[in-house]
């Protein structure tokens, strides 16, 4: 998100053009500007790279230090969306996201609002899908490669008092993987883990329906997720697929209604 100084729509402009011209000469990727139209001064870079790899060029590239330096001195930059998602050119051509979303879907502060419980409880009687949270909207299974998400997310672990690093990789409804790790307090207590950042981290960029998490450590015995983000997967993700792995092997797979039979959550309020 860039919001530009004023007076400098110009410049900025031009140096989004040359970043542009950049990347596709040096085949680093593609870049689009998108206005916000509430905001006029306000613009959303948007950067499709071709690989992680060619990510990571682009960055060490001096052309595109220079021209990084000279948006710095024009406007303010900052960065909003950590997420991945694979390329798939046949998405364009067959998916329309919006369009196989079931009409019924129940996100954000609808789901508080129109599907309290009732005092009575007869749905909670209603079937296998007990949770009141986001539905699942389908599966698509082996399309993305999570563990390896969860693997590179665990790397970024601040364990500093227990040395148990864990990483998380979300799997969101429409694609889009958003990782997490554990990052830890020196008050012991206000530790926060891998799978509760990643589900954090996404309902902050705006998602809210999930379907799978993976979850990583570096144990022979998988390592499952603890009672606080049980709690916290189910209400905002509802029955996820939750992947068990450690750095080298798939440990399993469960049902989040399996590992938190009898739930707590909003219906029951
Ligand atoms: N931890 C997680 O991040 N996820 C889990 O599923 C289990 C535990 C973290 C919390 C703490 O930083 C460390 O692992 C040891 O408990």
């Amino acid at each position: 998100m860039v919001d530009v100084n004023d007076g400098h729509e110009a410049d900025f402009l031009a140096v989004a053009r040359e970043f542009s011209a950049v990347l596709a000469r040096k085949e680093y990727g593609r870049a689009d500007i998108v206005r916000d139209e509430a905001s006029p001064m306000r613009f959303y870079a948007v950067r499709h790279w071709a690989s992680a790899a060619a990510a990571e060029i682009c960055h060490g590239d001096i052309e595109v230090q220079v021209l990084t330096a000279r948006l710095f001195k024009i406007a303010r930059v900052t960065h909003v969306v950590n997420g991945v998602q694979r390329h798939n050119p046949m998405r364009l051509l067959t998916d329309s996201n919006r369009m196989s979303q079931e009409p019924d879907r129940r996100t954000g502060f609808d789901r508080r609002r129109e599907n309290l419980g009732r005092a009575e409880g007869d749905r909670r009687k209603a079937g296998p899908d007990r949770r009141l949270g986001p539905r699942r909207l389908r599966d698509r299974p082996g399309e993305i490669d999570l563990v390896a998400a969860a693997r590179r997310a665990r790397e970024h672990a601040d364990a500093a008092f227990s040395h148990f690093k864990v990483g998380a990789a979300l799997e969101t409804a429409d694609g889009t993987v958003v990782a997490g790790c554990n990052i830890e307090n020196a008050t012991y207590g206000l530790t926060m883990c891998a799978e509760r950042v990643a589900m954090f981290k996404a309902l902050s960029e705006g998602h809210r329906a999930f379907t799978r998490i993976a979850i990583v450590a570096d144990t022979e015995a998988p390592t499952p997720p603890c009672g606080a983000c049980r709690q916290v997967l189910w209400e905002f993700g509802g029955n996820l697929n939750v992947v068990l792995a450690n750095l080298t092997d798939e440990k399993g797979m469960h049902e989040l209604k399996d590992l938190l039979p009898l739930p707590f959550d909003a219906r029951l309020l």
